[in-house]
């Protein structure tokens, strides 16, 4: 089976920064991933090239996902409008449509598959409408549907967003520090909803976050990057504290959380047995 997301030899540059050095790695369909590393490390750049936001260095390989190209080689690929419809982002800054209202935001989540002008028009039929409805009560935020999204709290409208990529039917969901923005509590609440929607869907899931607290309570497999090379990638039993201090020296500090900000244990789903990748 194609992988849900296949990067070659990935580089990016920007003068003499390497924010990407050379990256190869493979997820596989309904795989559940997180991608830690401090500050700089590359794991934005690495996401917006998954999803062909961004383009790598010519000196590259290839990004695919589900069988089809992203990008070649720093070009984008012919196929990219087809990968990217399975491809779901999610970003720390909610990336909805403050005026709108939560119901359309995530309605457009269907205008890869409808034509712009009807998007444009807010011509949704019935059945669009009923599937926006589904993802919003799946995500537990139905009862909010005709508020403006801007009414919402920030963990609200993160769970909008991951609404907005169930209705697109994505396979492959890429958030880039979705919690970083919110509260504990808050936080908890919009993980175990990403990881429920992987999960319940077999949708692969790609996180990245700066608390390495919650890609071990949340992942079996973590990737970890540092000064855009990837210098872990193994079960999340791995990342202790010391074996943090090992990779990254002084500056783990910036990635283990004071203990007051811990994921709350009981809290947390039952993610961390291992169930077989679909
Ligand atoms: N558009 C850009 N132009 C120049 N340099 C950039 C650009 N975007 C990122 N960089 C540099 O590339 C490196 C990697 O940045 P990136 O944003 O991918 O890191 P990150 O791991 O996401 O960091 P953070 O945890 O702060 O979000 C950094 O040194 C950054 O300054
Ligand atoms: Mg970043």
């Amino acid at each position: 089976m194609a992988a849900a997301l296949e990067l070659d030899r990935v580089s990016k540059t920007w003068g003499a920064m390497r924010a990407v050095d050379n990256v190869s790695l493979r997820i596989e369909a309904g795989e559940r991933v997180a991608l830690i590393g401090a500050s700089g490390s590359g794991k934005s750049t690495l996401i917006r090239i998954a999803s062909g936001l961004a383009l790598a260095d010519p000196t590259s390989g290839g990004v695919r996902s589900f069988g089809l190209g992203v990008q070649d080689k720093g070009k984008l690929s012919s196929e990219v409008r087809r990968a990217r419809r399975q491809i779901g982002l999610v970003f720390q800054q909610f990336a909805l449509v403050g005026r709108l209202t939560v119901m359309t935001n995530v309605l457009v989540g269907v205008l890869g598959r409808i034509s712009r002008l009807r998007g444009t028009l807010g011509l949704f039929n019935d059945d669009e409408k009923r599937t926006a409805l589904a993802a919003l009560a799946e995500v537990g935020i139905a009862q909010h549907a005709g508020k403006k999204a801007r009414e919402l709290s920030g963990g609200q409208q993160q769970r909008v967003a991951i609404a907005r990529a169930l209705v697109q039917g994505a396979k492959l969901v890429l958030a880039d520090e979705p919690i970083a923005s919110l509260d504990p509590k808050s936080a908890k609440r919009v993980m175990d909803t990403l990881v429920t929607m992987s999960r319940d869907h077999g949708i692969a899931l790609v996180v990245s976050l700066h608390q390495v607290d919650y890609a071990t309570a949340y992942f079996d497999r973590v990737i970890a990057m540092n000064a855009g090379r990837v210098v872990f990638d193994g079960p999340a039993s791995r990342i202790t504290s010391a074996f943090l201090t090992e990779l990254y020296g002084a500056s783990a500090e910036e990635l283990i959380l004071p203990s007051q900000f811990a994921v709350p244990a009981a809290a947390v789903l039952e993610t961390t047995s291992s169930e077989p990748v679909s």
